[in-house]
């Protein structure tokens, strides 16, 4: 398994741009099912989930192919309904291709994805929604089973915010007969790119973006082209890299107002960003304070960019409370920083993180999950010596080329072939 080795000390500085969000893409790429023909995705990140999705979706009868950050996806019109263990416990997010296997062939067997390193996180939720929508509901030796004579339109209301419920139940619903009211939807702007193109294949989703979405059924969809909206969360990431490392860096390609909550922290902890069209600046600061976060939903502050604040706030001066309130388990993080010499102590869901201005050094850690491991390699840009990140291929499920982007930038990382 491939290893990332960090130096830290250099500040980075320069454009770096954007690529696609992972986020968006997995949704469309199983959306794609609703729909008979070729889809043709753009701005596809080249990532090692896009790579099992593309599995997935082969094993499902499509052919796919990726050239130049265009995805091509053909999907033909036969009937296989079942997305295997092996592929399925690689990716949460295959349990997306429920909802669009069940509402175009009326029959889906889902492998159950299990369990993963930031809790439970269970699909209930998915299972309800799909139940509402007047599916029959079975789980045996570990896969849903799902059948439908044709699903019903129906009111389903969310006991909280679900991103992957919501997108399940907007795909289904999209071919179901008569309309749907998601309420308590997920608000997330990859809900928003995943309704307009389900729009662009005919169908007709409005309220996107807002706690009710109102889905009315149609017959048939067709393939479409799209491009996929950019990824706020390698763009607030790389945002963090520069601000970090007191440099002064300008992430191009990005939708700033989906970075909203991460800005206004970062300004509240001093950093001065400066927005312009589709990028964003984070200029040179000396130093900066610690500042409390509680990650929510969108648009408040996301789960997703908990870890590399963390890493942030190792850096300033003073204390900062940290509280994750989306997942039960996602500080696996912090025992690897402290093995950098942090001052975390970490509860239940909250941290409380004391600003050791300077004081991280380099020590070899574990990446335990995605934004885990981006926050080490943050932490390996300003601890003294070297950091080096193993089982870096968690990075590689949702950053696309990382070390080339931080080396263009300034910053010494190379990663240690196994
Ligand atoms: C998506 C993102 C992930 C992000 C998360 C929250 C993708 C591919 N992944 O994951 O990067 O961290 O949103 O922004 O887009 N829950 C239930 N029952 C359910 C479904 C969810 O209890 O049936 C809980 C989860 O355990 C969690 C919370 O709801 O505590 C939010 O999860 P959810 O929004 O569904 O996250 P994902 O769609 O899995």
């Amino acid at each position: 398994m491939d290893k990332m080795a960090v130096k830290g000390g250099n500040r980075l500085n320069g454009e770096v741009a954007a690529s696609g969000a992972k986020n968006s893409t997995l949704p469309l790429m199983f959306a794609t099912l609703l729909a008979e023909g070729e889809h043709v995705f753009t701005n596809v990140p080249d990532l090692l989930d896009v790579t099992s999705s593309r599995q997935l979706l082969e094993h499902l009868g499509c052919e796919t192919s990726y050239k130049d950050h265009t995805l091509r996806i053909f999907v033909r019109g036969g009937k296989t309904f079942e997305a295997p263990y092996d592929i399925v416990r690689k990716m949460r997010a295959s349990i997306l291709v429920l909802g669009p296997l069940l509402a175009r062939f009326r029959e889906a067997k889902v492998s159950l994805p299990g369990g993963c390193a930031i809790g439970t996180r269970p699909i209930d939720l998915h299972l309800e929604g799909m139940k509402a929508l007047g599916a029959d509901i079975n789980v045996e030796a570990g896969y849903v089973l799902a059948k439908t004579s044709r699903l019903q339109g129906a009111k389903i209301l969310f006991e909280s915010p679900t991103v992957g419920g919501t997108e399940n139940i907007m795909m289904a619903a999209a071919l179901a007969e008569g309309e749907t009211f998601i309420e308590n939807a997920a608000k997330e702007p990859e809900i928003v790119d995943l309704a307009n193109y389900i729009n662009k294949m005919g169908g007709k989703v409005e309220g996107a973006g807002s706690s009710i979405i109102r889905i009315q059924g149609v017959d048939r969809l067709r393939a479409a082209e799209h491009k996929v909206i950019p990824d706020r969360i390698e763009a607030g990431t790389l945002l963090i890299a520069g601000g970090i490392t007191g440099g002064e860096v300008t992430v191009t390609d990005c939708h700033p107002a989906d970075l909203e909550a991460l800005i206004g922290k970062m300004r509240e902890a001093g950093f001065k960003i400066t927005t312009d069209g589709d990028s964003v600046t984070v200029h040179s600061c000396s130093g900066w304070k610690g500042v409390d976060i509680t990650t929510t939903p969108h648009p408040g502050f996301p789960t997703d960019l908990q870890a590399q604040f963390m890493a942030l706030m190792c850096q300033s001066q003073g204390t900062s409370v940290i509280t994750e309130a989306v997942f039960e388990n996602r500080f696996m993080h912090v025992q690897e920083l402290v093995r950098l010499n942090a001052d975390i102590t970490p509860k239940t869901r909250v941290a409380v993180v004391r600003g050791t201005r300077g004081k991280l050094t380099g020590a070899p850690v574990m990446a335990t999950d995605l934004r885990a491991s981006a926050c080490l390699v943050l932490a390996g840009l300003v601890a003294e010596g070297e950091t080096v990140v193993s089982r870096i291929y968690h990075l590689d499920r949702g950053y696309e080329n990382m070390e080339r982007k931080l080396t263009g930038l300034g910053a010494q990382v190379r990663r240690l072939k196994d």
